[in-house]
């Protein structure tokens, strides 16, 4: 078994679901009509009951419309079968049709780490004016995170409702509730989404532990917002297509400012035929920025599906917070693993049981016992056996994570194992003790989580992913009392503070700290946000196998002090991702359809050119031993002193020449735009698949970041 069930429901491979019905069986498919048309008198339901009504001859077609979409943006879900699809396709304002699927749910001592503690400067009476919308698996309405003593009235401009279902209240903090699917309230049954909503917007809430672990003060990184939550995933973590495009429709409309989404696919799809790319491009086009998990498919390269431009795609590193727990054998030798035992031992030694996880346990040779076993994630089996505790195998670079079971249970790196069990092979009555965790100060963080999904983007090469990186290992934030903390079958805990790991616990950390810098700039545009917090980005410390750099941390760990003043951003309009996307290849067809009339293709398609979108990061995809020439063309805005003067420093690479022409920028006023050209030219071997470098535009006070990543191409 190669990745650990406890990654937050992010392991299971989308599957198009069936649904059958007495008449007409079909697959569930997402009609997606692009922007809704501007006429008064254009009645999106009424159109797509039309469109249903001439592929389907006669019937109850109200049967097989599932939803419309019609809030925001245009379109509906529906039953359909094959020859159904087709006839839609091929209809006019029809942009793209694609299967219903389902995408997976992917702190205290966190913030402070990342440089945003209890004592900040802020502002709470515009931060009390953001609305986070976090589109998630529910939230825990009682929860203390989400009381609010001292908070004003709910801001006029909120359009939404608290229609959470029997028995759901909101308040002046959670603001509005709605959920979509097949569950009858908002309720959280997972744990997951008030985890996420805590961690983003939870007020501060002292004394907060978990099992008297990792006490501290619980809060959000906007404790003064709102929040309105949107429940697409139930409590098996399951999330639709058609849920997600839903909750988008409402939330742009509702009028929140920033959407939060911990929730992905395994693959990296096409724009079109991605829920998650589509929705959160009509929230950009409303000025409404939405952070997304980069994915939980780490370590390997390649593996987010966090890939258009427009999102802010969120990998997840660690904080110097570390939670060990020791194994004490018979033999009085002591080895560190990680995990989060919240199980005292009262000092007596276990006996060891024989056998292999994978294989099967017999229940009468380990009920009561210790149970080593030769890799993670068999919590489940080995709980259910009756056993004791467990001791996993782990390998050193994949045991970054402490995880929780509802045994007592310890991960040991491969060295350390491979000592316990000859020691318990070479012992008549192996016995050994799992103590309670213990936190320790991780001198290394952060670091890039194994587990975090890797660039380069596979849908457009040029455009960095994952964006940034934010704490998402071991992250304590508000919980349910419905679910069990860990996933272990038989775990009767409940909680109402819990620690988990995932870009899902990431995600909601980069959406607590945009709505932090739009509190003090309540105008910039989603994409000037997002450049600030990238640009004035801390380093990260490599990842622990060092296999992507950039492409694992993206510019770095956010600062989220520095990204209130960047100095200079890269600003991005609706119609440069719409020019890219022309550039990217999508007919005018397409394009006038997804942007609204005014916004045509400049010139024909060429691919060559989505490098030019004015993105805060420069990537060259290269073939080896090739030479090669290319220029990027970038445009910053003067937001920090309105008179300045920018110099370019570029780290050099071997091999590659980088120049940036002009090489100094002189600004006179605030607002002020300047453009430049980076040009990258050499060839590189194929030794070695990435190189990086930077180039920074400093005036002394403000140190403008960009990565520069050339990349070797196979
Ligand atoms: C409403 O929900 C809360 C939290 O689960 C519970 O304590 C309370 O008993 C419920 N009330 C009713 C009337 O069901
Ligand atoms: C200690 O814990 C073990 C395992 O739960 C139990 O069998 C034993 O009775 C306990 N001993 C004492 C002294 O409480
Ligand atoms: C970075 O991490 C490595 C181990 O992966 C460690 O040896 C080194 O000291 C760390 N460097 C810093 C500056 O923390
Ligand atoms: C960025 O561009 C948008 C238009 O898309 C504009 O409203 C905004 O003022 C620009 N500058 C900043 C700092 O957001």
């Amino acid at each position: 078994m190669a990745k650990y069930n406890i990654f937050l429901f992010f392991f299971c491979v989308s599957i198009v679901f069936l649904v059958c019905d007495a008449t007409q069986s079909g697959n569930e498919y997402i009609v997606y009509m692009g922007s809704l048309p501007k006429e008064e008198s254009y009645s999106p339901t009424s159109h797509h009951l039309n469109m249903l009504q001439q592929v389907f001859d006669g019937g109850n077609i109200q049967n097989f419309l599932i939803r419309s979409y019609k809030r925001s943006f245009n379109g509906f879900a529906a039953i359909l079968n094959d020859q159904q699809r087709e006839k839609i396709v091929s209809m006019k304002g029809v942009v793209s049709v694609f299967p219903n699927q389902n995408f997976h749910i992917q702190t205290t001592e966190s913030w402070n780490f990342i440089g945003l503690p209890q004592t900040i400067k802020r502002d709470p009476i515009v931060e009390s004016d953001l609305i986070v919308g976090v589109i998630d698996s529910g939230i825990w309405p009682e929860s203390q995170s989400f009381n609010d003593k001292g908070l004003g009235p709910i801001p006029k401009k909120w359009k939404g409702v608290c229609k959470g279902g029997a028995n759901f209240t909101c308040n002046n903090k959670l603001i509005g509730a709605r959920f979509y699917g097949n569950t009858d309230s908002a309720r959280d049954e997972a744990g997951h989404g008030t985890h996420t909503s805590s961690t983003a917007g939870g007020r501060e809430v002292q004394g907060v532990s978990f099992f008297d672990l990792a006490k501290g003060t619980a809060r959000g990184g906007v404790p003064s917002s709102r929040i309105a939550m949107y429940k697409i995933c139930g409590s098996d973590g399951a999330c639709s297509s058609a849920s997600i495009l839903g909750a988008f429709d409402d939330a742009i409309a509702d009028g929140v400012d920033i959407i939060s989404l911990s929730v992905g696919g395994q693959d990296a799809l096409d724009f079109l035929n991605d829920p998650i790319a589509i929705a959160s491009f009509h929230a950009m086009e409303k000025g409404i920025l939405t952070s997304h998990s980069a994915g939980n498919s780490g370590p390997d390269v390649s593996t987010t599906s966090s890939v258009a431009p427009w999102l802010f795609s969120v990998a997840a590193t660690t904080i110097d917070r570390k939670f060990i727990s020791k194994v004490i054998l018979g033999n009085g030798k002591t080895f560190i693993g990680s995990s989060v035992n919240t199980f005292p031992s009262n000092g007596t030694k276990i006996p060891i049981a024989e056998g292999t996880c994978s294989n099967g346990l017999d229940k009468t040779l380990v009920e009561g016992k210790i149970v080593l076993c030769e890799s993670p994630g068999f919590e489940d089996s080995v709980s259910q056996s009756g056993a004791y505790g467990i001791v996993s195998n782990v390998e050193e670079s994949l045991n970054d994570v402490a995880f929780l079971s509802g045994i007592p249970s310890t991960n040991l790196n491969s060295k350390d194992f491979k000592l316990v069990q000859s020691y318990a092979d070479s012992t008549r009555s192996p016995e050994a003790e799992i103590l309670k965790s213990e936190i320790l100060h991780d001198t290394i963080a952060p670091r890039v989580a194994s587990f975090s999904s890797r660039g380069p983007n596979l849908v457009v090469p040029d455009i960095m992913k994952p964006d940034i990186s934010a704490p998402g290992v071991d992250i304590l934030a508000a919980f349910s009392p419905l679910a069990p903390p860990s996933s272990s079958v038989g775990d009767t805990r409940k909680v109402s503070y819990s620690i988990e790991s995932g870009t899902s616990m990431s995600c909601p950390h980069i959406t607590g700290i945009v709505a932090y810098v739009k509190s003090f700039h309540p105008d910039w545009s989603p994409a000037a946000i997002k450049s600030a917090i990238m640009t004035t980005a801390k380093p990260v410390n490599g990842t622990y196998n060092d296999l992507a750099g950039e492409f694992s941390y993206g510019s770095g760990n956010a600062n989220p002090p520095l990204a209130v003043n960047p100095g200079l951003i890269y600003n991005i309009t609706k119609d440069d991702y719409v020019q890219m996307l022309c550039n990217y290849g999508y007919d005018d067809e397409k394009i006038k359809q997804i942007s609204g009339e005014n916004s045509r293709c400049r010139g024909t398609s060429n691919p060559s050119l989505v490098k030019d979108l004015n993105y805060p990061a420069i990537v060259i995809p290269v073939a080896p031993q090739k030479q090669f020439n290319i220029k990027f063309p970038r445009t910053v805005t003067n937001v920090g002193s309105p008179t300045a003067t920018y110099k370019a420093i570029v780290t050099p690479i071997p091999n590659v020449k980088i120049t940036v022409t002009p090489n100094l920028l002189s600004f006179k006023s605030l607002n002020e735009k300047q453009s430049f050209v980076v040009t990258v030219v050499g060839s590189v071997g194929s030794s070695q698949t990435e190189f990086s470098s930077s180039l920074v535009w400093s005036d002394g006070t403000h140190n403008v970041k960009s990565p520069i990543i050339v990349q070797l191409t196979s």
